[in-house]
């Protein structure tokens, strides 16, 4: 039946909708069907702002919004323990680079999202561009990349490769072993309330909070 305010965008695993008044979380697909018909449409992946752009998070955020990704989870975190980036980072262990990148992802905070979207991963590795920020300027000048990254290693952004890589990047960042950042000493709460994140204005209130 129809639902008023709900349109299909807002239907993924994860999702909280209103129906009548009444709170919803989709937990999981009704039947084989709507899985297959909804997994061939709405595609998840993995990004995180890296620590070189902690204070680019909200332009970051509102970048995601403009290219038509919604946001389904969200965490501020931190490599804290050297475990944390030789997990994560376990297919670059061995390269020259590793010990760097390894220090890299360890030197300030992070922010992890989980992404819906048709076609999220290609479509994210396009918006973020070329791993080498300088190739990135040439070849992608309006990526995430080129606009805020530095070079080969401090590339402000990243996002999965494969479906595989999505669910174990995810699945490492959104497990307990990564703990958020709230200090709870001399801090407030602020809330964005729902019709921003609706219309996707969040980057921009975390942006004015950040500035
Ligand atoms: P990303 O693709 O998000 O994940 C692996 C990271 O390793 C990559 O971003 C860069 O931060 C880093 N990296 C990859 N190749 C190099 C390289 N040749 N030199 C330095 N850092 C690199």
């Amino acid at each position: 039946m129809a639902a008023p305010g709900i349109s299909l965008s807002d239907l993924y695993i994860g999702s909280i909708i209103n129906v009548y008044s009444r709170q919803l979380k989709l937990v999981e697909y009704g039947n084989l069907f709507t899985r297959q018909q909804f997994e061939s449409t709405s595609e998840r992946t993995f990004a995180m702002v890296k620590p070189d752009c902690y204070t680019q998070t909200g332009k970051i955020i509102d970048a995601i919004y403009q290219n038509g990704f919604t946001i389904s989870k969200l965490k501020m975190s931190k490599f804290t323990q050297a475990q944390h980036a030789d997990n994560f980072y376990s297919e670059h262990r061995g390269k020259p680079f590793f010990s760097d990148l390894c220090a890299f992802m360890q030197s300030d905070v992070v922010t992890g999202m989980e992404l819906v979207a048709d076609n999220a991963i290609g479509k994210f590795r396009d918006v973020i561009g070329p791993t080498d920020t300088n190739e990135a300027k040439n070849s992608c000048p309006n990526s995430l990349r080129a606009v805020f990254g530095t070079d080969n290693l401090r590339n402000a952004v990243h996002g999965s490769g494969s479906a595989s890589e999505f669910s174990n990047e995810c699945g490492q960042f959104f497990s307990r072993s990564f703990a958020p950042t709230a200090a709870f000493n001399n801090c407030t709460t602020a809330i964005i309330k729902p019709h921003i994140i609706k219309e996707g204005h969040a980057g921009k209130v975390i942006d004015m909070i950040l500035q």
